[in-house]
């Protein structure tokens, strides 16, 4: 990429016209030279090719940076079109298909101009204009390039000049094709409370498609995430693969299509399904962005880079610390009063957590909000709960010298409340059937910039009334269902897509005023886990099942595409494994606590207690360190991964033992990411026998050059089920 000097070219469309029968590939005479347009990073090449022949934009190439300048030139055979449209010669998927004010379903696009920029140190934008020569529309693709994370992020941009509205029906992001002997797809799939289970299939010739229709959240039984392998199925450190995922917090779709040649085409975008959309002349449609890395060496480096792309772009604040929490959900659900929650401002202090979080249950009167089934909507303090307010547990919390955070869900509704009878018109549901419900509630018609409005002042009211409230927990526990706006009239199919870019000039307007708060993202679990969100969102709630040993796997597929310090994995009462185990897990990522600390044991407190300053001390290796997995829950009955910092002086690895049978042993496990020629002192941290029933001891640790760990390996592994041990490795 930083050898190519792009130049801006205006082509006459006559050239391209005269040879549109020449054959792909040959020549012609007079035919104004191809034009490559390389979108590279450090270790990876999209090439485009503008043809002279007939004037149109092919992805020429996908793959292993081109080092020599003279190869891109050699693309010669390209007939993938790089952004497909339809009602002309296209027989397959398209990108983009629109009906025209004529009544006339075809586009065709044509190469006007590309330019490069670079926005940031690191990052270069391409920006290739494409025109239909017929009628007044324009495609603008857009791909910008983070050189050293080797992370391409895709979208497109439609306008017209018709003289009225146009209908589009597709509006991919990106269109990226492949041509190998064999596809392999992984993919991530789940519902409530069990989300993120990994499945990998081969692509056979038509389509297949991974999608969702939830509207108002992206994922709850498809996860908008994706690997997929070339020639043979991927590992940890062997294959030629790229990592996607779409930046949408709504529905979305990727499909794969095989054609009869073999070739593959990937489109990813929105969901177009339900959602042709009224485009006005002058508007331009942006599309969402599709984001992803291309690894020659397997599923670890594809993680590590989206990781470290998440940290300098992708999530807010990803380079700065979070804080540790108690959170009030799993012990006290709706029911607590002033007294309780100022004892769990205590608990936290006790725990050294940085912060408590108030969950779900603080607000309503007319109907208070004691259960899921009333007070949604009504965001003023319960005063039976709360006489003194939010402002008395704020002041509590400063004075003991903690944060303080509280949970909120501005986008929904029950039916008993204050804001349904006030404003039935700001919901969205059916005007002519019957309501239907998830969890009692309805959600809100964020499309009407009234409802906007009443959501941007549910934060900022409360942020205003209490300026040192640290923390919120942003929650949307539904998806759409007889969905209809009031609002939006006859246009009723722009509502899936209108309602989440609402949403984001929502978090835009929250964000200018409170640009560093950290607001933990939360769909009922992991229902919005894109990367559209999370760049207003400093974390997200991965599953509402904390159960460790079903979190092993959860945590686990998060972390191919979302880096450990997104991820908020709280100790609770889930499960029955020991405190050990269900902290080690927690451990991992961004932790937390929701359990009863009054009623714990003095040692099980003094436990919490150092492994929270371990944590602490040892938080930013695993938040920004680099990830290496090396033994995988899905081929063994254990789980090993470790994290090293950059200057590779300090690393962690955590290893779980979900079963064992009676005196099994496991293999040594070669560690990664090390530097070979240091000395490390390994020692375990959290050393706990809680649990232990039989099995050899746990190895405490030893000192042990780079190279051996890396070729040799370490016992890391306990015998027994439901077993955990924590290394720390310092040199
Ligand atoms: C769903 C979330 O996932 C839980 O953590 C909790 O906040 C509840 N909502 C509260 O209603």
């Amino acid at each position: 990429m930083k050898n190519i000097v792009f130049s801006f070219l205006l082509f006459m469309t006559v050239n391209f016209l005269a040879e549109a029968q020449a054959p792909m590939g040959e020549p012609q005479p007079n035919q104004p030279a191809d034009i490559y347009i390389i979108a590279g990073t450090a270790h990876s090449d999209l090439i485009y090719k503008v043809s002279g022949r007939d004037g149109k934009l092919y992805q020429a190439y996908l793959g292993e940076k081109l080092t020599n300048p003279s190869s891109s030139g050699q693309l010669r055979n390209s007939d993938h079109p790089a952004y497909a449209t339809f009602g002309t010669d296209n027989l397959f998927e398209p990108a983009v298909r629109m009906t025209h004010n004529d009544g006339n379903p075809s586009l065709e696009l044509k190469y006007v101009s590309h330019n490069s920029e670079k926005p940031a140190a690191g990052v270069t934008l391409t920006t290739i204009l494409l025109r239909d020569p017929v009628y007044p529309v324009d495609v603008t693709l857009k791909i910008k390039s983070y050189e050293a994370e080797d992370v391409i992020e895709q979208w497109a941009e439609i306008v017209h000049k018709e003289a009225k509205a146009l209908t589009i029906y597709d509006y991919a992001s990106s269109m990226l094709h492949f041509d190998a002997p064999r596809y392999w797809l992984t993919q991530f799939h789940g519902d409530w409370a069990e989300e993120m289970k990994m499945q990998e299939s081969e692509l056979t010739s038509g389509i297949k498609i991974i999608d969702s229709k939830l509207g108002s959240r992206a994922h709850m039984y498809q996860t908008p995430v994706f690997f997929l392998s070339l020639n043979d199925k991927s590992d940890e450190n062997k294959g030629e693969l790229i990592a996607g995922t779409l930046g949408w917090s709504g529905n979305f779709r990727f499909l794969f299509e095989v054609d009869e040649k073999g070739s593959l085409r990937v489109v990813s975008g929105i969901n177009p399904f339900a959602s042709e959309y009224t485009l006005q002349p002058g508007k331009i449609f942006k599309t969402p962005s599709f984001i992803f890395t291309y690894s020659n060496k397997g599923k670890g480096l594809a993680s590590r880079n989206l990781h470290h792309w998440a940290a300098n772009y992708g999530i807010l604040d990803g380079t700065k610390g979070r804080l540790t929490l108690l959170n009030n959900w799993e012990t006290t659900g709706f029911l607590f009063d002033e007294k309780k929650l100022t004892g769990i401002l205590d608990d936290t202090k006790k725990m050294g957590l940085d912060l408590f979080l108030l969950d779900d249950g603080w607000f309503a009167n007319k109907y208070p909000r004691n259960n899921d089934r009333a007070g949604l909507g009504d965001w003023q303090e319960n005063k039976a709960k709360l006489p003194d307010g939010i402002g008395y547990l704020v002041k509590e919390a400063d004075a003991r010298g903690v944060k303080f955070g509280i949970w909120i869900e501005p986008e929904m509704v029950n039916p008993k409340s204050e804001l349904y009878e006030t404003h039935p018109d700001w919901i969205l549901k059916l005007p002519n059937r019957p309501e239907t419900f998830y969890r009692n509630q309805l959600v809100l018609d964020l499309t009407n910039p009234k409802v906007q409005d009443f959501v941007y002042n549910v934060v900022d009211g409360m942020l205003t009334a209490n300026p040192s409230l640290a923390f919120i927990k942003w929650d949307c526990n539904r998806m759409m269902t007889s969905a209809y706006s009031a609002y939006l009239k006859d246009k009723q199919s722009n509502l899936y897509i209108d309602y989440v870019n609402s949403l984001y000039g929502v978090m835009e307007r929250i964000r200018l005023k409170y640009p560093h708060l950290p607001i933990m993202l939360c769909s009922g679990g992991g229902g919005r886990v894109d990367y559209g969100a999370l760049k207003y969102f400093t974390e997200f709630w991965p599953s509402d099942n904390t159960d460790p040993l079903e979190r092993i796997y959860m945590q686990w597929g998060y972390s191919y595409f979302f880096p450990s310090f997104a991820v908020c994995n709280h100790v609770t009462s889930w499960g029955k494994q020991s405190l050990k185990f269900r902290i080690d897990v927690a451990m991992m990522g961004k932790m937390g606590f929701d359990i009863e600390v009054d009623k714990m044991s003095e040692n099980d407190l003094k436990f919490c207690q150092g492994a929270i300053q371990n944590y602490k001390r040892l938080s930013d290796v695993i938040w920004h360190g680099d990830l290496y997995r090396l033994i995988s829950p899905y081929d063994e009955n254990r789980a090993v991964m470790m994290y090293v910092n950059e200057s590779k002086s300090k690393a962690l690895l955590f290893s779980y033992t979900m079963n064992a049978r009676f005196g099994e042993t496991f293999e040594k496990v070669k560690l990664q990411g090390l530097d070979p020629d240091k000395t490390y002192k390994v020692q375990e941290i959290n050393p706990s026998n809680e649990g232990r029933r039989f099995g050899p001891p746990p190895m405490r640790g030893g000192s042990y050059t780079g190279e051996y760990l890396m070729k040799v390996g370490l016992d890391a592994g306990l015998g027994f089920a439901l077993s955990s041990a924590v290394y720390e490795i310092s040199e």
